[in-house]
């Protein structure tokens, strides 16, 4: 088992608005392998298919051909249902745009993954408080969503895509609104956490992420294919 990848999409298309006359074929052909605790960083120009990379592997959607094994599941086969609870237990996903609810407070929001596993509220206060606490947002714990700073709402949803402590983490250019010191906080932190038998994948621009020591691999996205660092 220790040898079977962790993430392996094999021949992957995805079509949106398929047979419509807005059919977009954001994924062709893909082939991508991706070992457990490996820590992989998808780069490539806007439009070029990244988020939709991160959203198959995050089980937020199928592949429209082709075969995606996530944990070794083979996604193509699940019906939704399955893949929210699915995604629920293995995915943490931080968000391009975070989906964060404006309206709930920023301890609520963190918390919101553990709600469907039945977790009493003081275990649920008590986690949310470390990992509010670890990313410098316990002042803003009572603060709604929409009160906060856009760095402020990145580490509010990094907190949530770690709170069920997933073994696969998928960060959609997690240091797109952190300064420098944040950006490097981050990534020391997300690099730790491979020794908790973690992966992860993250997309990024972000020099401080794309040449960051602890990244083991690069992978090129252009129009849709991968172009290098499929292995
Ligand atoms: N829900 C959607 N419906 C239709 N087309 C979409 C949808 N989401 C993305 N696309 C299109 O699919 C292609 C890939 O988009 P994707 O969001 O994966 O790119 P990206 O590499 O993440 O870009 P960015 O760097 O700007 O975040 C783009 O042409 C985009 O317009
Ligand atoms: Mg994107």
């Amino acid at each position: 088992m220790e040898n079977t990848p962790q993430i392996e999409l094999t021949s992957v298309h995805k079509y949106y608005n398929q047979g419509q006359e807005n059919e977009v074929h954001a994924l062709k052909d893909v082939n991508l392998s991706i070992a457990r605790q490996e820590i992989v960083c998808l780069r490539g120009p806007s439009g070029s298919g990244k988020t939709t990379l991160l959203c198959l592997i995050g089980c937020v959607f199928g592949p429209s051909s082709g075969r995606a094994a996530v944990g070794g599941k083979q996604l193509q086969r699940m019906p939704d249902e399955f893949l929210t609870k699915y995604r629920r237990e293995t995915i943490g996903f931080i968000f391009q745009h975070f989906n964060i609810l404006p309206h709930l407070s920023v301890e609520k929001n963190v918390a919101l993954p553990l709600l469907p596993l039945g977790i009493s509220p003081r275990e649920q206060k008590s986690r949310v408080g470390v990992l509010l606490e670890r990313f410098g947002i316990e002042h803003r714990k009572n603060f709604k969503a929409s009160q906060i700073s856009g760095g402020e709402l990145q580490r509010v949803a990094i907190a949530r895509a770690l709170i069920n402590d997933p073994p696969i983490i998928l960060a959609d250019e997690p240091t797109a609104h952190l300064d420098s010191r944040r950006s490097h906080e981050l990534m020391e932190y997300l690099v730790s956490l491979r020794q908790d038998g973690k992966t992860i994948i993250l997309t990024s621009h972000d020099p401080l992420v794309t040449e960051h020591a602890g990244v083991d691999r690069i992978v090129d996205v252009q129009d849709g294919c991968i172009v290098s660092g499929s292995r």
